[in-house]
């Protein structure tokens, strides 16, 4: 059973293939987190609890008599508040009676097969996967406030998912301020926490950093999961690799607002608290009424680094992106951004699909600038109705021409997005976020959509459903361009203008959910600015995400090495671009471009007319050559074969079969250097006593000497060249 619950000793265990957690409910009825690591087999892992009487830590009322136990030392799977548990609180409520304090201690609990969904919220997908859930409710006796702790075990993947649900079971109501969707304490270890922090056009780069006796804390408070801090957290051991080490996971599946704390206390033990961010957030929980909070996915490996994202990039594939993505074909695609911005008009795309086509894409996608007024980035958005000045013929026009070529359509919109100067706007200013009577804070010269008004949701979704009949359009990338400020909503009551940025991801998810049910066929790829939502919240309903508006192949050798702790390439959107590129200005070869894009779901986004017939035919390989290998790369073992190394000048990676059957070997030489090193790269994930080929020579290498010898490559000379090694078992 992968959920246990021993009466007599009154604990609850987890259960998956390689992990077990624990928790234990003590004799006043505070629920202890007790265990999560290696499995231990159903030991009762609270003799690990010494009590000690700490100077300055209080004792419940209960346990006055008893002074070793406090409730600011014990390990808690779930806090309360204002009670003298001094570390990071996993709730803050104000009752009728303006009380701030919480005291949670278990009620019930009940242990169902299967795994419910969370109303309004994306969450992990149980499929056919074994998975039973476990809801223990907690109870502040005096407020009548009570929070469901929801765990889903997912046995075979070595996944527990985790939400809360507060329940205002009292008959008064309340404002809850702070409602975390997990919390977690270890008592012992040396940790280290590894994050993924960046900016626009550098998302994800992997900041890892030893804990001290402080408070860490990753959020954004963006409207947006955010470029500048994504919402997935790794704790390992301090000395934890790719290849050893306890490492845990917590991966919040939430596209808004968002934050992780991370307190060492002065015992030495660590306390992790993630959910909804809690600045200006606040929930009016009416007699009755309960909140749910979005999920985490979290995961445990006692063997490094590359087998926690393995555990993600699997359940990301499999659970959190819809099925029907595992297997399909995703199309090679070319998006005309960085071909032509907003100049160009039907012949152009056309133009660009005709020659794209003759060297095998798949599908065009037409990006911002077809529709209302928008020849440049200060006006137009909103107004959803194509611009038949430049698209004479409208869309219908280009996507008749494009299905001839024996190729699909792909449309930009940025729904959440208004200008003031559009029709829109002029019709609907309520419709903005914004605070009566300030100003508010325009970027890219634009305003956010009030996504918390169903008014706002309903017409988004008419008017995209008109574009989306008007043509034969398979694809949409759905944008979002700016961070979000002067959260007031127009149609909310004053009094709960603090649930309007939550209430706003609620509207997004909905309109998502309307779309992705009205158009089963529609796939959707995500963006914010490149990667400022790349998250499993937008993952659920997008199975692919443009990963970063930086498409210089080697910064982004960075970012979706950073991004792949978390995430699986299949998500990775990335393409090959023209050089010198557009935001880096550096030339690099376009096998190079090719070799990075590639690992992603690949696509081109550069003025293929103007390219030479030597690039053309170069272009034309690539793309023969990942449709070949495309099932070894998206649904390969993925290895980082060179991370953490600084001074590395090489960065390779690797896909393995999961049979061991065959791996490719990406490698890129960062910087050229005179009379350098041989790189000698170490395979993973062969099978030790098989022989291999490498494709293209008669070189037949045991798995063994592969992974324990190494394969030395020379790398051509000249800046950022590169190489792809493909390697097959012939044994
Ligand atoms: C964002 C996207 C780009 C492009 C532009 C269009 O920056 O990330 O790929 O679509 O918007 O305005």
């Amino acid at each position: 059973m992968a959920i246990t619950y021993d009466e007599s000793k009154k604990i609850f265990t987890l259960t998956t293939n390689n992990s077990e957690y624990q928790m234990k409910v003590d004799d006043i009825g505070l629920l202890l987190h007790t265990y999560y690591g290696k499995p231990v087999y159903g030991t009762d892992m609270s003799y690990q609890i010494v009590p000690v009487d700490r100077g300055f830590s209080g004792n419940l009322y209960e346990y006055r008599m008893d002074r070793g136990r406090s409730i600011d030392t014990l390990p808690q799977e779930f806090s309360g508040c204002g009670m003298g548990d001094y570390r990071i609180s996993s709730v803050a409520v104000k009752a009728k009676n303006g009380s701030r304090t919480c005291d949670f201690r278990y009620k019930s609990h009940s242990i169902k097969e299967g795994k419910p969904s969370i109303p309004g919220l994306p969450s992990v997908r149980p499929c056919d996967d074994e998975v039973s859930t476990l809801v223990i409710t907690l109870e502040d006796r005096l407020t009548g406030l009570e929070a469901e702790l929801f765990y889903s075990v997912f046995m075979d993947k070595d996944i527990i998912t985790r939400h809360t649900r507060f329940v205002n079971a009292s008959d008064n109501g309340m404002i809850l301020e702070k409602a975390a969707s997990m919390m977690l304490d270890l008592q012992y270890g040396e940790w280290d926490e590894i994050h993924f922090a960046g900016r626009h056009c550098m998302e994800r780069s992997v900041q890892r950093n030893r804990l001290s006796q402080d408070i860490r804390v990753i959020s954004s408070k963006r409207g947006m999961s955010s470029h500048h801090q994504n919402p997935f957290v790794i704790l390992c051991d301090h000395t934890a690799t790719e290849e050893s080490g306890s490492c845990f996971g917590m991966m919040l599946m939430y596209s808004g607002n968002h934050k992780t704390e991370i307190e060492q206390d002065q015992a030495g033990a660590v306390r992790i608290v993630s959910g909804i961010n809690d600045e200006n957030f606040s929930w009016n929980l009416k007699s009755g009424e309960s909140f749910d909070t979005p999920e985490v996915i979290m995961a445990y490996s006692a063997i490094g680094l590359s087998a926690l994202s393995h555990l993600y990039h699997r359940i990301i594939r499999e659970n959190v992106c819809d099925r029907k993505y595992l297997d399909m074909k995703r199309p090679v695609l070319i998006n005309n951004w960085e071909a032509t911005y907003f100049d160009f008009n039907s012949d152009k795309i056309i133009d660009i699909a005709k020659t794209a086509s003759e060297l095998g894409v798949e599908m065009m996608v037409l990006d911002d600038g077809w529709f209302g007024k928008r020849d440049d980035d200060n006006s137009g958005l909103g107004d959803w109705l194509v611009n038949e000045r430049k698209l004479p013929g409208g869309l219908r026009r280009i996507t008749d021409e494009v299905t001839k070529m024996g190729m699909k359509f792909g449309l930009w919109f940025e729904p959440e997005m208004v200008n003031e100067d559009s029709g829109l706007f002029r019709t609907h200013p309520e419709w903005a976020l914004r605070d009566p009577g300030r100003n508010p804070n325009l970027s890219r010269n634009q305003m956010v959509l009030d996504m918390s008004n169903s008014e706002v949701v309903d017409y988004l979704f008419d008017c995209m459903k008109k574009v989306l009949d008007s043509a034969d359009i398979s694809y949409i990338k759905w944008d979002f361009n700016r961070s979000v400020c002067n959260v007031y909503s127009n149609a909310l009551e004053p009094s709960r203008q603090g649930e309007v940025a939550h209430r706003f991801m609620l509207g997004t998810y909905s309109l998502l959910d309307r779309l992705t049910k009205a158009y089963p066929d529609l796939m959707i790829e995500g963006c914010a600015g490149g990667g400022g939502r790349f998250d499993a919240g937008m993952m659920y309903f997008c199975p692919q995400i443009w990963c970063s508006d930086d498409t210089d192949a080697i910064e982004r050798l960075e970012i979706q090495e950073g991004t792949s702790f978390g995430y699986p390439v299949s998500t990775m959107g990335s393409h090959v671009s023209a050089v010198p590129n557009h935001q880096t200005g550096r030339t690099t070869p376009l096998s190079t471009r090719g070799v990075v894009a590639m690992s992603g779901t690949f696509g081109y986004e550069l003025d293929i007319t103007k390219l030479t017939d030597e690039e053309k035919s170069t272009i034309k390989e690539q793309i023969k050559t990942f449709n070949r290998l495309y099932p070894l790369i998206q649904k390969g073992t993925y290895y980082r074969l060179s991370q953490g190394d600084q001074s590395e000048i090489y960065k390779a990676w690797e896909f393995v079969a999961p049979d061991g059957s065959e791996a490719l070997i990406n490698i890129v030489l960062k910087k050229s250097q005179a009379n350098a090193r041989i790189k000698n790269v170490h395979l993973k994930g062969l099978c030790a006593d098989a022989m291999y080929r490498l494709e293209g020579t008669e070189q037949v290498l045991s798995g063994a000497a592969l992974m324990y010898g190494g394969y030395a490559i020379n790398l051509s000379s000249g800046d950022y060249s590169s190489a792809q090694l493909h390697f097959i078992k012939t044994t």
